[in-house]
C-alpha cells in the first residue's frame, strides 16, 4: 500500500524529512491492520508472490481495501515454514499459508475476529496450537533489533522506512555530531565486525579516517559465502535502505564521498533492492549529492560477485571490485591505509553496518549494555542442519548454544541425539555436547577452537560422522582456496587426501598426527584467513572426537554408519516380518524375499549402500555396522 503525500520528490532539508515523516504516519495511522506476506528469497521459492496477489484480489472482491492493507516484507527468520503471513497489529501468525487459504484468512479473521486454528503453529510436543508471533518458541529468546524493520515494511518502499524512523540517525549524524563524535560513539558501542574478523568497526573507521590521502572509500560487504548462511541476504532484501543510511554514516565519519555494495550475484532479490534503493535515495536528496542540504555527498556504485569464497577475505575483494582477479595479498600495509586502488578504505559487512542506525539512535551506552563483556548487541545466525526450527535467528551475544538449538531451533530432528555444532562457517569449529552451555560470543567461541565468522550455525546428530565432516569442509576449502600460497594450496590437498583416506578405510597410523602437523603449519604459515582457518573443523574433531577417528584408523569402522566403505547393511530378521517396501526401494535388487511373511534376505555382493532400504523400513529391520 504506497502511501501518497504531498512531497514526493527530493528532500532539502531535514525539517522537510521530518514533514514527510509525519506526513506517512497520519496516512498510516498509529496501528494499521495489515496482512504481512514476506516476500523474502525463501518465501518467494514457496509462493509468496502468487500468495500475495491472491490477498489483494480477495480484498478488492470484497471491498475491503479501506479497512486492511495489504504488504509484502522482507524475511521473517522462520523461512522453512513459509510463505509466513501475519496479520498487524495483532501479531497473528500464519505458517505455510497457500492461495486456498486466504478466504478463510480474509472472512474469519479479517471480517469476523477469528484465528484459522489449522494456519497456526503448533508445539511438537503438546499439539498445542500458537496464535502470536512472539510466542511461538522460535522467535521467543530472539532480539530482532536488526531484523527489526523485516516483516514490518515493504523494502521497496522508501516511504515505508521513513514512516518507521528512517534516517532520523542519519539526520542525527549529519546534522548534530561531527565525525570524530560518530567514530567515538562506534567505538564505545564496543560494536565488532560481523563479517567473520571480530575487529573493532570504530577503530577500523578511525584508522582510515586518520590515513593520508583525500580520496577514501567504504565497501559494503554482501558477498556471503559460506554454505548455509543467507543473513547478508536477507538483510539486504528486506531492509536496503536501513543499510544505506549505515553507509552513509560511515562514509560521514571516515572522511569519505564514495562506496560500493560487494554483493554476489546470484542473490537476485538482493540486487534489485539494493538497485532500488539506491536510486530512490538519491532521488529524494537521501543518498548523492548534498544530502539533505547537508552540504554532505557520498554516492554508492553495485558491484557484483562471482561467487567465489576467498572474495569474503578484504584485499580479494577489493582486487575483484578493482576488475582483478579476485586473490588475496599479503597484509604488510592495512587496507585503512591502502586499499581500493591504494587508497584508504573501510571494508564492513552488511550486518555490521546495519547496526550503526541503532547505535547512533539510541546511544553507545544502551548498545553496550547487550552482550558480554567484549561482545556486544546482537548477532544474527542461520541455524541450519539437524535442529526442528530451522531459519535466520537475532540473539543477545552471550546466549548459550544450548539456548539457541534447544529453546529457538526445538531441539534436535526426531528426537535424535545432539553431536556437535559448527558455528562460524567452513572454516569454523565443530563443537560437542559438553559444550552446549557456552556462551556464544566472539572470544567463548575462539577459546572453544571455532569462530563466529559471518554467523553460520550448523547442528548435526548422532547419524554424523565427525571425520567425515572434516572432510567435507577440507575439501570444499580446498576448491576456493586461491593457490597462491604453498601451505594453504598444497596442505588442503595433503590433508584432503589423508581425510579421504581415513574414510575410505584405508587410515594409516599416525594419520592424525600427521593432520595435526599439516593443520598447525597451515595456521601459522597461510597469507589469508581462508588458509588460516582452514584447519578449524580437523582441528577441532580430532580435539573433541578422536575416538572417532581411532575407530576409522584402527578398527576399521564408522560409528555413525556414514562412510560407505566401512559399513555394511544387515536384515534384522527378529524386526521383520516380509513386508517388502525395502524390495521396492533398493535400486540394484539386491534384497529378495525367501516366501510370504518372512524376513527378506539382503546380498551384500549387490548392495551399493545407498542406504534406500534403511530409509525405508519402519520396523527398524535394516541396521547398519
Ligand atoms: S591462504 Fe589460501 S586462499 Fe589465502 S592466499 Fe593463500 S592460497 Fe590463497
Ligand atoms: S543399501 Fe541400497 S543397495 Fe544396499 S540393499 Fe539397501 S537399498 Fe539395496
Ligand atoms: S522394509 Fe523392513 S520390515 Fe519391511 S521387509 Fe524390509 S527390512 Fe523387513
Ligand atoms: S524468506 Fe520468508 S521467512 Fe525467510
Amino acid at each position: 500500500m504506497a502511501v501518497q503525500t504531498t512531497k514526493q520528490g527530493r528532500l532539502n532539508s531535514a525539517a522537510e524529512l521530518e514533514t514527510l515523516r509525519q506526513e506517512i504516519k497520519s496516512a498510516t495511522g498509529e496501528n494499521p491492520r495489515l496482512i504481512t506476506i514476506c516476500c523474502g528469497t525463501g518465501c518467494l521459492a514457496y509462493g509468496g508472490a502468487k500468495l500475495a496477489q491472491a490477498f489483494r484480489d480477495e480484498i478488492e472482491t470484497r471491498g475491503l481495501q479501506d479497512k486492511v492493507g495489504v504488504k509484502t516484507t522482507g524475511c521473517h527468520g522462520f523461512c522453512e515454514r513459509g510463505p509466513l503471513v501475519v496479520i498487524r497489529p495483532e501479531n497473528i501468525l500464519y505458517q505455510r499459508v497457500k492461495p486456498e487459504d486466504v478466504g478463510d484468512v480474509i472472512s474469519d479473521t479479517i471480517e469476523q475476529g477469528k484465528v484459522v486454528e489449522r494456519l497456526l503453529y503448533t508445539l511438537p510436543g503438546t499439539k498445542e496450537r500458537v496464535t502470536y508471533e512472539h510466542d511461538v518458541p522460535f522467535y521467543k529468546k530472539q532480539m530482532r533489533l536488526v531484523f527489526g524493520a523485516n516483516g514490518y515494511i515493504d523494502p521497496t518502499l522508501i516511504e515505508d522506512y521513513i514512516g518507521v524512523g528512517g534516517y532520523t540517525a542519519m539526520v542525527k549524524a549529519l546534522f548534530s555530531m561531527t565525525p570524530d563524535e560518530v567514530v567515538s560513539e562506534v567505538k564505545r558501542s564496543g560494536l565488532r565486525g560481523r563479517g567473520g574478523g571480530g575487529f573493532s568497526a570504530g577503530a577500523k573507521w578511525e584508522s582510515t579516517r586518520e590515513a593520508h590521502g583525500g580520496l577514501k572509500y567504504l565497501i559494503c560487504n554482501c558477498d556471503e559465502g559460506d554454505p548455509g548462511a543467507f543473513m547478508d541476504r536477507s538483510l539486504m532484501e528486506g531492509n536496503p535502505f536501513g543499510i544505506l543510511e549505515g553507509m552513509v554514516i560511515a562514509a560521514y565519519a571516515i572522511g569519505c564521498h564514495e562506496g560500493y555494495i560487494y554483493i554476489r550475484h546470484e542473490y537476485p532479490v538482493a540486487v534489485k533492492h539494493a538497485e532500488m534503493a539506491i536510486a530512490k535515495a538519491e532521488a529524494m536528496g537521501l543518498l548523492g549529492d548534498n544530502i539533505l542540504g547537508s552540504g554532505f555527498s557520498f554516492k554508492i556504485k553495485i558491484n557484483r560477485g562471482g561467487g567465489a569464497f576467498v572474495c569474503g577475505e578484504s584485499t580479494a575483494l577489493m582486487a575483484s571490485v578493482e576488475g582483478r582477479i579476485g586473490e588475496p595479498r599479503a597484509k604488510y600495509i592495512h587496507t585503512s591505509e591502502k586499499g581500493l586502488w591504494d587508497r584508504p578504505t573501510v571494508l564492513n559487512n552488511v550486518e555490521t553496518l546495519a547496526n550503526v542506525p541503532l547505535i547512533i539512535n539510541r546511544g553507545a551506552q544502551w548498545y553496550s549494555s547487550i552482550g558480554t563483556a567484549n561482545s556486544k548487541g546482537t548477532k544474527i545466525f542461520s541455524l541450519v542442519g539437524k535442529v526442528n526450527n530451522t531459519g535466520l535467528i537475532e540473539v543477545p551475544m552471550g546466549i548459550t548454544l544450548r539456548e539457541i538449538i534447544y529453546d529457538i531451533g526445538g531441539g534436535i530432528l526426531k528426537n535424535k541425539k545432539f553431536k556437535a555444532v559448527q558455528t562460524g562457517g567452513p572454516s569454523g569449529g565443530c563443537l560437542p555436547a559438553e559444550m552446549l552451555d557456552l556462551a556464544v560470543d566472539f572470544d567463548e567461541l575462539s577459546r572453544a577452537g571455532s569462530m563466529m565468522g559471518s554467523g553460520a550455525m550448523i547442528v548435526m546428530d548422532e547419524d554424523n560422522c565427525m571425520v567425515d565432516i572434516a572432510r567435507y569442509f577440507v575439501s570444499f576449502l580446498e576448491g576456493e582456496s586461491c593457490g597462491k600460497c604453498v601451505p594453504c594450496r598444497e596442505g588442503l590437498k595433503r590433508m584432503n587426501q589423508i581425510l579421504e583416506r581415513i574414510t575410505n578405510g584405508n587410515g594409516r597410523d599416525g594419520d592424525i598426527e600427521l593432520l595435526e602437523d599439516l593443520s598447525e603449519t597451515l595456521t601459522w604459515g597461510a597469507l589469508c584467513g581462508l588458509g588460516g582457518g582452514a584447519a578449524n573443523p580437523v582441528m577441532s574433531t580430532i580435539r573433541y572426537f578422536r575416538d572417532e577417528y581411532e575407530a576409522h584408523i584402527k578398527e576399521k569402522r564408522c560409528p555413525a554408519g556414514v562412510c560407505k566403505p566401512l559399513i555394511t547393511y544387515n536384515i534384522v530378521e527378529a524386526n521383520c516380518p516380509g513386508c517388502n517396501l525395502c524390495i521396492k526401494a533398493c535400486p540394484v535388487n539386491a534384497i529378495t524375499s525367501p516366501g510370504k511373511k518372512m524376513p527378506v534376505i539382503l546380498d551384500q555382493s549387490k548392495c551399493t549402500k545407498c542406504g534406500a532400504c534403511y530409509d525405508v523400513c519402519r520396523l527398524n529391520a535394516v541396521e547398519v555396522r
